[in-house]
């Protein structure tokens, strides 16, 4: 038998439950998981609540993880049972001592990358790859505007920016998480607890305002996000932490300077088995050179994973949090 969390209906942290099941043979074309680590994220949390529906109920959670391979399916050639992976995508189900997923979306971990690293930075480091590489190529010398800076995804991306010359303003919401950002790379940081971003952006350009968003919160900023762009900024919306953007009239586009915008996804960048590859391999570059490093700022074992989730939920996290089977 092997422990896993699951949920039979969509709420609060009190739904998750942990089980005990038998784990399920690898089918063709896909592997079993032992997991070592587990990433936790803020979709994890969508789907408890329902905002993204889980394909069934009862459900498991999570989508990144890193372990060892414990059996494949047939034909299944680019991994073996032993062999140090993670993954990031693949069906629900990573809060699991084991869990089985589509061998396409494996990665085999370079030995200098340990478990907690790589569960730790999976989805958050393959977003933030496609973020500041692909759905915007940020440059040297240029200044952008990244919200939640020190948040897992946030201390991820200013370190990378930062290793890429750029200038990252990022938000936060206290003076603790501005100095993390700053020890983390961000060039400049704003508290907008106490700090009026689209002014404090303003100045930290001489009027220029940004050229790129990238906003993870959703609801709460997005009007503030479009505020601080340029004539023909790009906005990318990529997340739902204060609720999703809904009801927009797209004249606000025009109205405020002929915008673009983007709601983009790690499914939607990393789709293909090449894709998915190309962007690990930065990825792990990043961590094995050490420009990037992973800050795991809470562990926690897999029972506590509501816990988990409500200090995320709650502003209470800072870096990448992980669960420990
Ligand atoms: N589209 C994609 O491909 C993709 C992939 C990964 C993650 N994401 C998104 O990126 C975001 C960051 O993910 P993460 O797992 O690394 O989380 P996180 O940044 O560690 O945590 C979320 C942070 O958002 C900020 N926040 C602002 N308003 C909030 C609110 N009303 N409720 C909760 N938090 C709020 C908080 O930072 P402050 O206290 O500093 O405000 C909080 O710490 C999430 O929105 C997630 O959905 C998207």
């Amino acid at each position: 038998m092997a422990k896993r969390i699951q949920f039979s209906r969509t709420g609060g942290p009190e739904v998750l439950e942990l089980v005990d099941v038998t784990p399920a043979e690898p089918g063709p074309g896909e592997v079993r998981v032992a997991n070592r680590a587990i990433g936790l994220n803020f979709i994890d949390i969508y789907f408890r609540t329902g905002l993204y529906p889980a394909p069934g109920l009862p459900s498991g959670l999570g989508t990144e993880g890193a372990g060892v391979v414990d059996a494949v399916g047939e034909g299944v050639t680019h991994l073996k049972p032993g062999d140090r992976i993670a993954y990031a995508q693949g069906p629900l189900g990573a809060y699991a001592e084991q869990h089985v997923l589509p061998a396409e979306k494996v990665v085999v971990l370079p030995d200098g990358i340990d478990f907690e690293t790589a569960a730790a930075s999976m989805l958050k480091g393959l977003t933030v790859q496609y973020l500041l590489r692909q759905t915007h190529r940020v440059e040297a010398g240029e200044t952008i505007l990244f919200h939640a800076a020190a948040g897992g995804v946030g201390s991820i991306a200013c370190q990378w920016a930062r290793a890429l010359g750029v200038k990252l303003i990022g938000t936060v919401s206290s003076p603790e998480k501005a100095e993390l950002a700053k020890n983390n790379g961000a060039w400049a940081t704003i508290d907008y607890t106490r700090e009026n971003v689209v002014e404090r952006v303003r100045e930290l350009t001489d009027g220029e305002m940004v050229p790129v968003v990238y906003d993870s919160v959703g609801k709460d900023t997005w009007e503030t996000s479009l505020d601080c762009l340029q004539k023909r900024g790009l906005m990318v919306s990529f997340g739902n932490a204060s609720g999703p953007v809904e009801g927009v009239n797209i004249g606000i586009l025009n109205q405020k300077g002929a915008l673009f915008v983007t709601r983009p996804s790690l499914n939607g960048y990393a789709d293909t088995r090449e894709r998915f590859e190309t962007m690990c391999h930065e990825l792990f570059e990043m961590l094995e050179s050490g420009k990037v490093k992973v800050d795991i700022g809470q562990r926690y074992p897999l029972d506590k994973a509501g816990e988990a989730q409500d200090a995320l939920a709650s502003r209470r996290t800072t870096g990448s949090t992980i669960l420990l089977p």
